[in-house]
């Protein structure tokens, strides 16, 4: 990845569009700051709610698989995971255009790790402030052990956001940042992650396309019913895993979301 995150900016566009709606499930006044001109009008649009329901009917026509309504409730479901969990501090691992830091009240101390050129883009449209510490990392080239130990990343009870970005990286990189954060975070801290189905990986969809498009094809991805065993070897007790169809109905929203795409939450042990 050469630019910033393309995809970034379509789950920015999702946010955006969501948060003009009455009945959305959160707010995300950041999100359309990120978002080139072509997408701003829509989200002005969006704003007379027959538009916004139109708009959103027509992305979900074009990608029948759900990429909106799936980017809309794994974000609502990680806000949920995140209150509970309480931590002391909050990472959020290619953090993207994630709004979580401002957004969220009584959010703690959060270090967000992202590819440089994200990152970039992303510190060029939000304001410093000093509970928010960025780190640069490329994590298919970079151990996440020694990007946090020199970025001072204290060892104390986190909950980590690992949202939408296992399915770019290659299966080692997962595995050797999983590993990275039960060394460096404390026992008992929250680990969330998404992941794309492996059966569904390499699926010809206007989704897996649209992605691949943008130079960001998906290129990992895990058997739900291996999730377990795979986070246990890694040092991670797995507590649910639920696809973001489910997250969706779990919030009463019947628009279109992939069972493929999951969201998984475990306690390092
Ligand atoms: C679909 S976006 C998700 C962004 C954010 N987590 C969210 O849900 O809004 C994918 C993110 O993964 C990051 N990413 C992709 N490959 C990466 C890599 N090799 N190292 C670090 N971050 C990477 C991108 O920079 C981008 O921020």
């Amino acid at each position: 990845m050469r630019t910033a995150s393309r995809t970034a900016e379509h789950v920015a566009l999702f946010r955006a569009l969501e948060t003009r709606r009455r009945d959305r499930l959160f707010a995300d006044t950041y999100a359309t700051r990120f978002l080139p001109a072509r997408y701003r009008w829509l989200v002005r649009a969006a704003a007379v709610p027959p538009v916004g329901h139109g708009i959103a009917r027509l992305i979900d026509h074009l990608h029948p698989d759900g990429p909106r309504m799936s980017a809309i409730a794994r974000t609502r479901l990680i806000d949920d995971l995140l209150a509970d969990a309480e931590p002391e501090q909050v990472l959020i691992l290619g953090a993207g255009y994630d709004s979580r830091a401002h957004r969220l009240p009584r959010i703690p101390t959060t270090y967000e790790v992202d590819h440089p050129a994200t990152q970039e883009a992303k510190r060029r449209l939000v304001a410093d402030t000093p509970h928010v510490h960025y780190i640069a990392a490329d994590l298919n080239d970079e151990n996440l052990a020694d990007v946090l130990t020199k970025a001072g990343f204290p060892s104390r009870c986190t909950a980590v956001v690992w949202e939408g970005v296992t399915n770019y990286l290659t299966d080692a990189a997962v595995d050797r940042t999983l590993r990275d954060l039960t060394k460096t975070t404390a026992p008992g801290s929250t680990v969330i992650l998404t992941y794309v189905d492996r059966a569904a990986l390499r699926a010809d969809t206007t989704w897996h396309r649209t992605v691949a498009d943008v130079g960001e094809p998906w290129t990992f991805g895990l058997h739900p019913a291996e999730v377990g065993d795979y986070l246990t070897e890694r040092g991670l007790d797995l507590v649910g895993d639920l696809s973001t169809r489910d997250a969706a109905i779990r919030y009463h929203r019947s628009d279109p979301a992939a069972d493929f795409y999951r969201i998984a939450w475990a306690v390092v042990g």
